[in-house]
C-alpha cells in the first residue's frame, strides 16, 4: 500500500514526546486570583453559587493572603462589598473604604504581591448601576469623574495595577489623567476593553451584591453578537493609554481572546468569570465531569486563544494541581 498520507500520531506517542512538542503550557504566574473584601469580624460567608468562593472580612485576609503567597500565586484583584451604598457608589471613593483598607493590609502582609484594584461603583451604588443615574439612564461622562476618584483612591491606599471594569467611553483616558495628576504615572492600567453584558455574571452579582435594580448593562457593556465592535472597543483602549487590554468572559469568547491577541501588541488577559467557574463547580459536584481535568482544558484553551493572563476563581485550584505536576 502506498504511504501518501501524513502520520501525525508519531508526535503523540509517548507522554515524553508529547511533551517535546506541546505547544502551550499554563504556568502558575498566568494566574490572578479575585478576592471579596467585606466589613465585620470573622467573616467568611461561602458564596452560595460559587462553592469554594468566599466573602471576606479584613481579619481573614492575612490568613488567605498567605496562603496565595505560598502556592505561587503573583496576584490578586479584589472587590468591595460595602457597608452601606447610595446613589453615587461614593464607597468606592472613600480613602478609608473596604477596598482601601484591604490594598492597605496586603501590601503589609505580603509587599510584592500585585494588587489590582477593579474600579467599578456597582457594587457601591444603590441602583446597582456602574455609573450616576439620571432619569433612569447612567450617564457617560459625569461617571467619568468618579471613577478616576476611585482610582485615585486606590492607587494611593497602594494598588499595584488599576483595572476599570465600567465599560463608560473614555474610561481609560479620564483614569490616566487623574492617575498622571495625582503622582502616580506609573501605575499601570489595565483595561476591561471588551466587556460582554453576559449572563455569565450572574454568580458574581450574588458574591459581590451588584445587581441592577433596574434594567441592564446593554447601554454600556458590548452585544455578545458583534466581533467588529471588539476591535473598536480594543483600539480606542490603546489610543487612550491602556498598557493591558482584557476580554471578558473568556470562554464564549475565544474568538475575540484570540482577534485580541492578532491585532495588538499589549499584553492580553482573558477574565474566566463566576457562571464559568459555577456551571464546573456544579457539574463537579454532580460527578459528571472530572473538574481538574477540565478546569486545566479550559485554562489551557485560554492561553492558546492567546491570554497572556488569566483572572480565575480556579486560581488556587490550578496552583495546586501545577505543583503536583500533570
Ligand atoms: C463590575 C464587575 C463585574 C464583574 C467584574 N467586575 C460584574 C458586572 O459587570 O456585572 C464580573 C466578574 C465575574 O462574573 O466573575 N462591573
Amino acid at each position: 500500500m502506498d504511504l501518501d498520507f501524513t502520520r501525525h500520531r508519531r508526535l503523540r506517542k509517548s507522554p515524553g514526546i508529547r511533551s517535546l512538542v506541546r505547544e502551550h503550557h499554563l504556568h502558575v504566574h498566568d494566574l490572578i486570583y479575585p478576592l471579596f473584601v467585606t466589613y465585620g469580624k470573622q467573616v467568611k460567608n461561602e458564596v452560595p453559587s460559587m462553592p469554594g468562593v468566599f466573602q471576606l472580612s479584613l481579619d481573614q485576609l492575612e490568613k488567605e493572603i498567605e496562603e496565595i503567597v505560598a502556592l505561587g500565586i503573583q496576584g490578586v484583584i479584589l472587590f468591595g462589598i460595602p457597608e452601606e451604598k447610595d446613589a453615587e457608589g461614593s464607597g468606592a471613593y472613600d480613602e478609608a473604604g473596604i477596598v482601601q483598607q484591604a490594598i492597605r493590609l496586603i501590601k503589609k502582609t505580603a509587599p510584592s504581591l500585585i494588587v489590582i484594584a477593579d474600579t467599578c461603583l456597582c457594587e457601591y451604588t444603590d441602583h446597582g448601576h456602574c455609573g450616576v443615574i439620571r432619569e433612569d439612564r447612567v450617564l457617560n461622562d459625569p461617571s467619568l469623574d468618579l471613577h478616576a476618584r476611585t482610582a485615585i483612591s486606590q492607587a494611593r491606599a497602594g494598588a499595584d495595577i488599576i483595572a476599570p471594569s465600567n465599560m463608560m467611553d473614555g474610561f481609560v483616558t479620564a483614569i490616566r489623567q487623574g492617575l498622571d495628576k495625582t503622582g502616580f504615572k506609573d501605575i499601570p492600567i489595565m483595561a476591561y476593553s471588551v466587556k460582554y453584558a453576559s449572563a455569565f455574571y450572574g454568580p458574581f452579582r450574588d458574591a459581590a451584591g451588584s445587581t441592577p435594580q433596574f434594567g441592564d448593562r446593554k447601554t454600556y457593556q458590548m452585544d455578545p453578537a458583534n466581533g467588529r465592535e471588539a476591535l473598536r472597543e480594543a483600539y480606542s483602549d490603546v489610543v487612550e493609554g491602556a498598557d493591558i487590554l482584557m476580554v471578558k468572559p473568556a470562554l464564549a469568547y475565544m474568538d475575540i481572546i484570540y482577534q485580541l491577541k492578532e491585532q495588538f501588541d499589549l499584553p492580553l488577559a482573558a477574565y474566566n468569570v463566576s457562571g464559568e467557574y459555577s456551571m464546573i463547580k456544579a457539574a463537579a459536584q454532580n460527578g459528571w465531569i472530572d473538574e481538574k481535568a477540565v478546569v486545566m482544558e479550559m485554562l489551557t484553551g485560554m492561553k492558546r486563544a492567546g491570554a497572556d493572563i488569566i483572572l480565575t476563581y480556579f486560581a488556587k485550584d490550578a496552583a495546586k494541581w501545577l505543583k503536583e505536576g500533570n
